[in-house]
């Protein structure tokens, strides 16, 4: 099959990496290479002699170039994206897809009246780990989902133009939205920050998310600490699984233990009564490949380009994160009284060419 042609805008810190898994494709050919620092780029690139420019423009006046992944600072995404998409480039949009919901928005509305394909990153969902999650929970095998604690908690780089949340809770709010039945739907969002050291943004964040059916989702994310955490636990009503992403060799755990409350009854002196037992079952680790995330991402984005369909991660799943960020910045500004998440209003991506 004919390969496709990718330019990657942005070759700072996560750009490389765009990079070496387009070039490690077999479905795409790495076309361009645009930096506003074209010696960075140069260096990234190597001596290939592909084209490196500063010039978005000249980029898009390729004809060779069928599609461009934007890996710049989130603030600048919006405006690449539609060039991109009105000079009839399939774009992927690195996380979070834009820095508010207005913009992320337009760009979901610019791919859909153009035909083309807007996909963002949501690179932990292309992981074996998650996609393992996501069928377990799609299995029914944790039963109904209870609760989801998520902590991601490192010594992380003060980000010039993003808070603590927008900058690491996009991976927890994906992959909730892409293992949670229906999807990230919460009823509300409670946030709040903090900011001990003065840095003028939050670098310690909590969100609290309650889900249909009685279920509380938190998230912890932390750039002052000196130990680093990844771990996420989702509990059920069957089983509970850990997830341990810095523990290679034990990296999910499913438990087959939990509290059952086998009767609630009403006595005469109108108290309620639950008899509460404990399942003490067995503990196992499925067995889960090795592969790299993104490679299984670009894969998705070329696949989702020849088949004329959404991607698994689309432009609309990076509003459903949107959204949820940005009622989490109202919350904080409200002390951390709990907001309504208010839904991007954009009909569904359709691939019409
Ligand atoms: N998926 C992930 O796991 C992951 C991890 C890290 C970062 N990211 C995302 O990647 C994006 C970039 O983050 P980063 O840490 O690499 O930032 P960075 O600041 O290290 O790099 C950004 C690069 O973009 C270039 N740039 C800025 N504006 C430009 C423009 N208008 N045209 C062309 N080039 C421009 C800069 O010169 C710089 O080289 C962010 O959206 C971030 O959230 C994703």
């Amino acid at each position: 099959m004919e390969k496709l042609g990718i330019a990657v805008v942005g070759a700072g810190y996560w750009g490389p990496n765009l990079i070496r898994n387009f070039r490690g494709s077999t479905d795409w050919e790495l076309r361009a290479v645009c930096d506003l620092d074209t010696e960075r780029a140069r260096q990234v690139v190597g001596g290939s002699d592909l084209l490196v420019t500063a010039d978005l423009d000249e980029v898009l006046a390729r004809e060779d170039v069928d599609a461009v992944a934007v890996a710049t600072p989130a603030r600048t995404h919006r405006p690449i994206a539609e060039r991109a998409l009105r000079a009839g480039k399939h774009v992927l949009v690195e996380k979070p897809l834009a820095s508010s919901v207005a913009d992320g928005s337009r760009m979901v509305e610019e791919a859909r009246s153009q035909g083309l394909v807007l996909m963002t990153d949501h690179t932990y969902c292309y992981t074996p780990v998650v996609q393992k999650i996501r069928e377990l929970v799609s299995s029914g095998s944790l039963g109904e989902i209870l609760f989801v604690d998520s902590v991601r908690i490192n010594l992380g780089l003060l980000q010039p133009d993003v808070d603590v949340l927008w900058d690491l809770a996009p991976h927890d709010l994906s992959i909730l939205d892409f293992v949670l039945p229906g999807g990230l739907r919460p009823l509300g969002v409670a946030a709040q920050g903090a900011d001990p050291l003065g840095a003028g943004k939050s670098c310690v964040g909590y969100l609290t998310l309650p889900l249909p059916g009685g279920a509380m989702a938190h998230v912890h994310v932390n750039w002052l600490s000196p130990t680093k955490i990844r771990q996420m636990v989702i509990g059920g009503s069957e089983r509970t699984l850990l997830w341990d992403d810095l523990n290679p060799q034990q990296r999910l755990s499913v438990f087959d233990r939990g509290v059952d409350l086998i009767q609630q009854s009403v006595d005469s002196a109108d108290r309620r009564t639950a008899s509460i037992s404990y399942r003490l079952g067995d503990t196992w680790a499925p067995a889960l490949p090795e592969r790299e995330a993104l490679g299984a991402m670009v894969a998705e984005f070329a696949a989702s380009i020849r088949e004329e369909r959404a991607p698994v991660t689309d432009g609309e799943a990076g509003l459903r994160v949107l959204s949820v960020l940005e009622a989490a910045a109202t919350s904080q500004r409200a002390r951390g009284a709990q907001v309504d998440v208010v839904p991007a209003d954009v009909p569904a991506l359709e691939i019409v060419r």
